[in-house]
């Protein structure tokens, strides 16, 4: 079954992001209640499972899970959908498991048929948590980390601020992390220049006020993936 954002009112999943307001709460001040939450054991197993699974590139969900937090929490988030957020980004991937690994792992150009099966990644995860009730944001965030600002993403379309604020906040961390990753059809790049491409896709691809937050953040973060 699809899973939609109307069908979930809070506000973290369908609302504008905070203009100017950056908090400067530490992301790891976020942290420590990740342990106290009663989700750690399942969420470590499906974690687990995922990290062995990443060998195309390795720590990218985890990256992926800082640059979210650090964005989410300047734009504003309450730190109950930080930690949302936090294991929406450890997770979003998982839907590649349904994809064969040497499709993830080409360096050349991909057919139409195995571009269809790396753009189903985000409805394959949706299908695999959807059951899992205590991962019910998450799933909805993972299943729209591909849409587009523009309206012309995957798997919905849908457009702008139509597209939850959380997967849109996971779009850019994605972005750049795979950006300045070392990927089998492209070399990474320095994250100055993957900065530069944030803006440029800015307005298009991803959430424009969300990629001036997040490019005022990088000095946070500014170090190479390995
Ligand atoms: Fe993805």
């Amino acid at each position: 079954m699809p899973i939609m954002p109307h069908t979930f009112s809070a506000s973290f999943l369908n609302h504008e992001p905070a203009s100017a307001t950056v908090q400067r709460l530490a992301v790891r001040e976020a942290m420590p209640a990740l342990s106290e939450s009663r989700q750690q054991s399942p969420i470590e197993m499906l974690l687990a499972l995922l990290r062995t699974m990443e060998t195309h590139n390795p720590g990218h969900g985890d990256r992926t899970a800082n640059y979210a937090v650090a964005l989410g929490n300047a734009v504003g988030l309450a730190r109950a959908d930080l930690i949302h957020l936090h294991y929406a980004a450890l997770l979003h991937d998982i839907g590649k498991l349904t994809v064969p690994d040497e499709i993830l792992e080409k360096d050349g150009p991909l057919t139409g048929e195995e571009y269809a099966l790396v753009q189903s990644h985000p409805r394959a995860a949706a299908e695999l948590l959807e059951p899992i009730s205590f991962l019910r944001v998450q799933t909805v965030l993972i299943a729209h980390h591909h849409e587009r600002w523009d309206g012309t993403g995957y798997p919905y379309g849908l457009r702008g601020s139509f597209i939850p604020l959380g997967s849109r906040i996971l779009a850019v961390a994605d972005t750049f992390d795979a950006l300045t990753s070392n990927r089998p059809y492209q070399p990474a790049r320095h994250p100055e220049s993957a900065l530069r491409l944030l803006q440029r896709i800015a307005g298009s691809q991803l959430d424009p006020e969300l990629v001036k937050v997040f490019v005022g953040l990088t000095a946070k973060f500014l170090e190479p993936a390995t």
